[in-house]
């Protein structure tokens, strides 16, 4: 447990990766009730795995994590990268969305009512109302990342972990995406992955920079040099009223590109 009760995660000092590679060092970071992290870096830095560190889909090496969920048993709601989800698994878009509550459905017999109906409404409100009986592999990329959305929220969490969200929507969702996430975040804590830094810096609250370790800024004002000093090869520019980002080539390795993935 946690005595802060403003605090709902507790990274403390987490050195994970696969097998013997280690990909995070001396990771630390708290997740307050009211917080919208953004969280950047390179393609490989290990943001993904800071996010299966959090949702405890891998353990640390050493350090540990803490959660003060207290009884509620969907804490996290989490939407994964695109990439990572097994398209060819044959279940519609109403069954994932729903399944974002097996955890409360309880061992006997389906969704209840009440819970159907939220899912419905839910969908609506995301605008994937009219796939609910479509197969998820016969989906868009943005159309999956809609109904996984909805799944990350029907269980109303206290932490919303998103991972590249924005990487298949297309540009009028994304603007959508980001005022519900303002909403949201009036109810719970986000922590959202995303390379897309310029049009998420009027979001999220503050920063923190995957590479190997973790930076952690407490703003959302970022400059290149800050970003620089984290050793974080993304660079901000000013175009118009939307900053924009592009990315830097890999300090390491002068021909690895870093890509949207
Ligand atoms: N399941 C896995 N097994 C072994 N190595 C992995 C696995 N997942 C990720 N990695 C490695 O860990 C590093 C960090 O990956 P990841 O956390 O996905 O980075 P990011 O999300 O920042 O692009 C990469 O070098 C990647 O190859
Ligand atoms: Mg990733």
């Amino acid at each position: 447990m946690i005595d802060d009760n403003n605090m709902l995660i507790e990274v403390v000092n987490v050195t994970a990766g696969y097998g013997h590679q280690v990909v995070l060092r001396n990771v630390s970071l708290p997740i307050y009730r009211n917080d919208f992290i953004g969280i950047i870096g390179p393609n490989g830095g290990g943001k993904t795995t800071l996010i299966k560190l959090l949702i405890g889909q891998i353990k640390p090496f050493s350090g540990k994590i803490v959660h003060n969920s207290g009884a509620q048993d969907s804490f996290i709601g989490y939407l994964p990268q695109v990439s990572q989800i097994d398209r060819t698994f044959p279940i519609t878009v109403r069954e994932v969305v729903l399944s974002g509550l097996l955890e409360k459905k309880g061992l006997i017999g389906g969704y209840n009512r009440q819970q159907k109906s939220l899912a419905m409404e839910l969908m609506e409100q995301i605008g994937i109302h009219h796939l609910q009986s479509k197969s998820i592999g016969l989906l868009s990329g943005g159309q999956l990342q809609r109904a996984m959305l909805c799944r990350a929220l029907i269980s109303e969490p206290q932490v919303l972990i998103l991972d590249e969200p924005n990487t298949y929507v297309d540009s009028n969702f994304e603007g959508e995406l980001y005022e519900m996430l303002r909403k949201l975040n009036e109810k719970m804590a986000i922590v959202m992955v995303s390379h897309d830094l310029g049009t998420i810096t009027s979001y999220v609250k503050t920063i923190a920079c995957v590479n190997g370790t973790l930076f952690y800024h407490p703003s959302n004002q970022i400059t290149n040099e800050q970003l620089a000093a984290y050793n974080c090869p993304i660079q901000i520019i000013a175009h118009g009223p939307v900053p924009h980002t592009v990315l830097l080539e890999h300090p390491n390795n002068a021909s690895h590109r870093i890509h949207k993935h």
